[in-house]
């Protein structure tokens, strides 16, 4: 995974999202490493899950499941770096936290109506989150004071800007292309609103 390729235009992509994250955040993050390597293990611990559960949900969705099983490997191992960094800075996974990113963001998925309408949400949630966390990452391989530090978050912001951009193209390959694109919008301005509220914290990737 180890890369020093210039930004690809899918991590460029990600510069649609409506609202940067607080420079504060980086500085806060970089002095609580402990918080944020947990809590950035559960977020791949997450991901890796939540790509089961679609791969349960919508098991007859052929190119859906032969996209996401490599994922599910791709974030378990992106776990387990993550728990091995902090094995080998004797510092402890901490306990799970409530995530009130992703629980807020949950609210807008449709639970009801046609299944498409449902299908689309989550996909765009994933997309949101993957999105979100690249641009994180992307903070803390520039703004963080240890080089190695630097270079760790950098091999992960490459790799959540690829999966981005498969989540969205999932979305495309099952909803008309125009759909996916208006809903986006929608998601950009709603996932915008969340991160102005919430306060800015050192201990979450979120
Ligand atoms: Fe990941
Ligand atoms: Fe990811």
């Amino acid at each position: 995974m180890e890369t020093h390729e210039p930004i690809s235009p899918d991590t460029r992509a990600i510069l649609g999202l409506h609202l940067p994250t607080d420079p504060r955040w980086v500085n806060l993050a970089g002095k609580s490493l402990e918080e944020i390597l947990s809590d950035h293990a559960y977020c791949e611990q997450k991901a890796a899950v939540s790509c089961i559960s679609l791969i349960q949900r919508y098991n007859q969705k052929e190119k859906l499941v032969i996209a996401l099983s490599p994922i599910v490997t791709e974030e378990w191992g992106h776990f387990r770096l993550v728990l091995a960094e902090l094995q080998k800075r004797n510092l402890k996974l901490g306990l799970q936290r409530k995530d009130a990113y992703a629980n807020a963001l949950f609210t807008f998925c449709q639970t009801g109506g046609a299944e498409e309408g449902r299908l689309l949400d989550q996909l765009l949630m994933m997309a949101m989150i993957e999105a979100r966390s690249c641009e994180r990452f992307k903070r803390l391989s520039e703004g963080l004071e240890d080089e190695y530090m630097r270079r760790f978050y950098r091999r992960f912001m490459e790799s959540e800007a690829g999966h981005y951009t498969l989540f969205f193209e999932l979305a495309e390959t099952y909803i008309d292309k125009e759909k996916v694109r208006k809903r986006w919008q929608e998601w950009l301005e709603y996932e915008a609103s969340i991160i102005s509220k919430l306060d800015v914290r050192g201990d979450r990737i979120h």
